[in-house]
């Protein structure tokens, strides 16, 4: 079988030059997306769980978002932070909400950026969960849709380029595209969390958005870590709903799934590498037990090479301007 002497595969690694012609995963700047936080404060205000991240007024906001695109990232996913939380979340589908006027301040000095919006009631309500409760303290899933569909129109309206619906309710994606169609936003795509799982990696994302729940846990509405085929299944759905862009979440601890759905669905794949996946690399960094710089890199090649076309990352400003943006 060998056949070496005749194969060397260390003859291509020998240089930095030879190793980069025969790469077989690309990384550009443009297929990374940098989540922000949209605050109703004013300045910016670190998230001491996620070193280097804060929260940031609209027009900090919009100022981050015009530093990104002259590094060549290619969007930003908005969250927001409201001043009032109420059970129905009605700051997520005001017209002056954070969101909404952040997206019109990015628009203003940031022309070529894309603009996605993350569409989900967690931040909203004053229980902390993604919908409407029922008198059980259940998560209501059918009552929840037409609020979602409400959110994701004064998104579109304030000018969003790309709804991202990551609230897990059965039917949402349906929900938002027809409401979407029906007021004039058929250009509009959806990008869907579709493969979401209740994961413990979002622990530190909770103090940044300060969308913890108040009870329970989400573990009723996103996915049980032990599933893969349930995976696809939830992509296939949320296509047939009509989204444009499927997302797993979070990235390295589903590469697996990251690689299926890509195979099987043909579609744009995202995969978000969430705030604990971010958060555990700083913490190394910072004791000195690993290189940052380079886990950085190599944990964004990974997740390019398992299939995933996008990547949803705190380090997207950073590996912008180390891939030379
Ligand atoms: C809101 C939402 C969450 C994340 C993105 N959108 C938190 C959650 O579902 O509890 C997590 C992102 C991260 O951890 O970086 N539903």
């Amino acid at each position: 079988m060998s056949k070496f002497p005749t194969y060397r595969a260390r003859r291509l690694r020998r240089t930095e030059r030879l190793r980069a012609m025969v790469r077989e995963t690309s990384l550009e700047p443009a297929d990374l997306i940098a989540p922000l936080f949209v605050t109703y404060r004013e300045g910016r205000h670190p998230v001491s769980a996620m070193p280097g991240v804060e929260q940031l007024s609209v027009e900090e906001t919009a100022e981050e978002a015009a530093r990104l695109e002259s590094v060549g990232v290619g969007a930003v996913l908005l969250f927001g932070i409201p001043e009032s939380k109420d059970a129905h979340g009605s700051g997520a589908y005001a017209a002056e909400g954070e969101v909404q006027r952040a997206v019109l301040a990015i628009k203003r000095c940031a022309k070529d950026l894309v603009v996605i919006t993350d569409v989900c009631l967690c931040e909203y309500t004053d229980h902390g969960h993604c919908g409407l409760l029922t008198a059980e303290g259940e998560v209501d899933n059918d009552s929840t849709l037409e609020l979602l569909a409400r959110m994701a129109i004064s998104h579109a309206e304030a000018g969003a380029d790309i709804i991202a619906p990551s609230d897990m309710m059965d039917g949402r994606v349906a929900a938002i595209r027809q409401a979407l169609d029906a007021d004039g936003f058929t250009h509009v795509p959806i990008m869907s969390y579709a493969v979401k799982y209740a994961s413990a990696f979002y622990g530190p994302f909770r103090e940044a958005a300060e969308s913890a729940p108040q009870f329970g846990d989400r573990r009723g509405y996103q996915m049980d870590p032990g599933n893969a085929a349930e995976g696809l299944r939830e992509a296939r759905m949320d296509i047939e709903e009509g989204a444009d862009i499927i997302m797993v979440k979070p990235a390295l601890p589903y590469l697996d799934v990251i690689q299926r759905v890509k195979q099987e669905t043909g579609y744009p794949v995202a995969a978000y590498h969430v705030s604990g996946e971010y958060s555990m690399i700083k913490a190394a960094a910072e004791r000195g037990w690993i290189d940052e710089e380079r886990v950085m890199l190599e944990t964004a090649q990974s997740i390019r090479r398992a299939g995933a076309d996008l990547i949803i990352t705190y380090y997207a400003g950073e590996l912008a301007k180390l891939l030379g943006g």
